[in-house]
């Protein structure tokens, strides 16, 4: 690497030094609009990882446990371990496996202490069928998923999974607790990622996380990017573009194997929390939807009580982050309108001040990519968000980086959430480049709506600077910074008041911030809806 290059990084990016000298504050904005100019050199195409990288293939025998990965429960004394055991088979006369025949079971105990606790669990397969001439059929292996309760808070833990009687148990691995729930205990380091996909643009972006050592990440959605593949393992990065005439959206499931095998390093050792994306959509026989997803990874969904595994809600220190579906009824006649409310009546904001909401597909997103897609579920809960003082949201979907000022409905309003979209973990598809502000690229708002999400609610603005029309023409107000490079996020939550965001490209150094802010809470002039404690 040469060293002008090294320089030229040093001046255009903020270095995230102690102390955060420099790093603006949330409370001395709203901040005037930036847009950074794209980095050609960057530009090269995503590129999926092919089947036959040692990164993705199988290195286990018989029923050995593999893609082994662990999730956080509602608070810090509980995780879930969840890991697959047998091989998948895809094409005819597919057999599924019996999840019977192998047991769950986790052995575990504290760092340095003996492997003397265990828990048992459940296991399932799932099968993505197609009942069209030519379509191959997939079913899983044994997909395990098995909670360890009665934890320690931030204390490091050691276990083994798997079915001892099988002599089919995994190496031991580690993992670290949360600290416990209060206004002055957090997790050091939350990663936030977006639209991941299984290129070697998403090695990179996960590289980078791991190096930045995140207690927790959280998946905004879009992980395998299996759905741009057909049955027989042909790919296209654009599916409609290139397959148009297919009865149904194909999958071609092994690529989810794929990416649980290249993940485990990592989040068999970092728990990570899942919301859907589109991609995970994935329609097959029956009309049934994201099979895979509510399959493969263990959600605190009863334990939050939603019982459903598109939206769900969990305690990291004193964060309190809700997880919700934007491709499942959002109204507010529906569940996930009811849940989302008794959810926020019961945070006690004295446990955990902060309060962090994420989802798939952005409402302030001035891209042209998805520009006002979501408008139908903004319109539907925006409100409830805004009255219980939701800090931050985090979405993915737009290929790109973008951090907004506090904004409710369309106005900067000092008590509003800050948007933050992370969709440029690095998959295939194409970055989002173009600004629907940018003259000639408005789009028309009869196209803006996703069919999965329903409705039309995208009407022109009929105040500000837009007033009349569906796009500004110049980067809005509530948009405080936009970039369309790969990278990941890092949220820092340091006391009741004061979290450090930093956004971290992957043409970046490590330690380098493409963008830095202190985003800052005031919990007297933003008074939280009070709750019984
Ligand atoms: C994606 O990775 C390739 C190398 O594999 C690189 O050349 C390219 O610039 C990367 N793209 C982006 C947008 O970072
Ligand atoms: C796949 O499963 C569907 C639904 O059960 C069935 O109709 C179809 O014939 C199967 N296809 C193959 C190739 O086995
Ligand atoms: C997969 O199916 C598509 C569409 O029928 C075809 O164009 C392609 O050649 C097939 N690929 C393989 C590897 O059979
Ligand atoms: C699946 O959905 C389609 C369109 O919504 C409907 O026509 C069809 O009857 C449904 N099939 C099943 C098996 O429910
Ligand atoms: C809201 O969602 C429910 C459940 O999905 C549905 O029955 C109802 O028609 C929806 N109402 C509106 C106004 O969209
Ligand atoms: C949001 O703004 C729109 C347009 O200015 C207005 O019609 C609507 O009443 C506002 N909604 C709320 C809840 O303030
Ligand atoms: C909405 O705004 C667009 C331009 O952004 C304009 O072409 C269109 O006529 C407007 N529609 C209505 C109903 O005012
Ligand atoms: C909270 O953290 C910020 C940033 O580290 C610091 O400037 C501020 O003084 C802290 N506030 C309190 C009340 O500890
Ligand atoms: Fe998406």
């Amino acid at each position: 690497m040469g060293s002008i290059w090294v320089t030229l990084l040093f001046i255009s990016s903020i270095m995230v030094v102690d102390g955060g000298v420099g790093i603006p504050r949330t409370i001395d904005g709203p901040f005037k609009p930036v847009t950074v100019p794209l980095d050609k050199s960057f530009r090269g195409h995503a590129v999926d990882i092919p089947d036959t990288d040692p990164l993705v293939q199988r290195t286990v025998q018989g029923f050995q446990p593999e893609q082994i990965s662990l999730s956080l429960s509602t608070s810090h004394d509980s995780v879930w371990v969840s890991w697959i055991t047998g091989e998948f088979q895809i094409g005819e006369n597919i057999e599924p496996l019996d999840p019977e025949k192998v047991a769950s079971i986790v052995k575990y105990g504290r760092f340095g202490r003996s492997i003397n606790r265990q828990a048992v669990g459940y296991s399932l397969v799932y099968s993505q069928l197609y009942p069209f001439e030519g379509l191959q059929n997939y079913t899983s292996g044994i997909i395990h998923h098995v909670r360890l309760t009665g934890l320690r808070a931030n204390t490091l833990y050691q276990y083994q999974c798997g079915d001892p009687s099988l002599s089919a148990m995994s190496d031991i691995h580690y993992f670290r607790t949360m600290p416990v729930s209060g206004p002055k205990s957090y997790p050091s380091r939350i990663a936030v990622v977006g639209d991941l996909g299984l290129t070697y643009n998403t090695t990179s972006t996960v590289d980078h996380m791991a190096i930045n050592h995140p207690d927790l990440i959280l998946l905004v959605g879009d992980a395998s990017y299996a759905n741009m593949y057909l049955t027989n393992g042909t790919s296209s990065d654009c599916y409609s573009c290139s397959f148009s005439n297919t009865p149904i959206h194909e999958t071609y499931q092994p690529r989810w194997d794929y990416w649980g095998r290249y993940m485990e390093t990592l989040i068999s050792s970092v728990p990570i929390m899942v919301v859907e994306g589109n991609h995970e959509i994935e329609a097959q026989a029956e009309n049934k939807t994201f099979v895979a997803y509510s399959s493969r990874f263990a959600f605190p969904s009863e334990e939050s009580g939603s019982s459903s595994t598109f939206y769900y809600s969990f305690n990291a220190g004193g964060i309190h982050f809700i997880m919700l579906g934007a491709y499942i009824s959002y109204n507010k006649s529906g569940d996930q309108y009811k849940w989302l409310e008794r959810d926020l009546a019961s945070v006690d904001r004295e446990v955990t001040p902060w309060l962090v909401a994420t989802w798939h597909p952005p409402w302030y997103s001035t891209y042209k990519s998805h520009y006002r897609e979501a408008e139908c579920m903004r319109v539907e809960m925006e409100d409830l968000l805004y009255t219980y003082g939701v800090d931050i949201v985090f979405n993915g979907h737009v290929h790109a980086y973008e951090r907004s000022n506090r904004v409710y409905n369309y106005t900067l309003d000092p008590c509003g959430p800050v948007y933050i979209t992370v969709g440029d973990g690095g998959n295939r598809e194409k970055m989002a480049i173009t600004h629907a502000d940018e003259p000639g690229n408005c789009p028309e708002p009869s196209t803006t709506p996703d069919d999965f999400m329903g409705g039309f609610c995208a009407f022109n603005f009929t105040s500000g600077p837009a007033a009349g029309k569906f796009c500004w023409d110049q980067q809005p107000d509530y948009s405080a910074f936009r970039e369309s490079s790969f990278g990941h996020g890092i949220l820092e939550v340091k006391n009741e008041t004061h979290a450090l965001w930093s956004w971290h490209r992957n043409q970046d150094m490590y330690d380098i911030a493409g963008d830095a802010i202190y985003i800052v809470r005031q919990p007297d002039k933003c008074p939280p809806v009070k709750t019984e404690g």
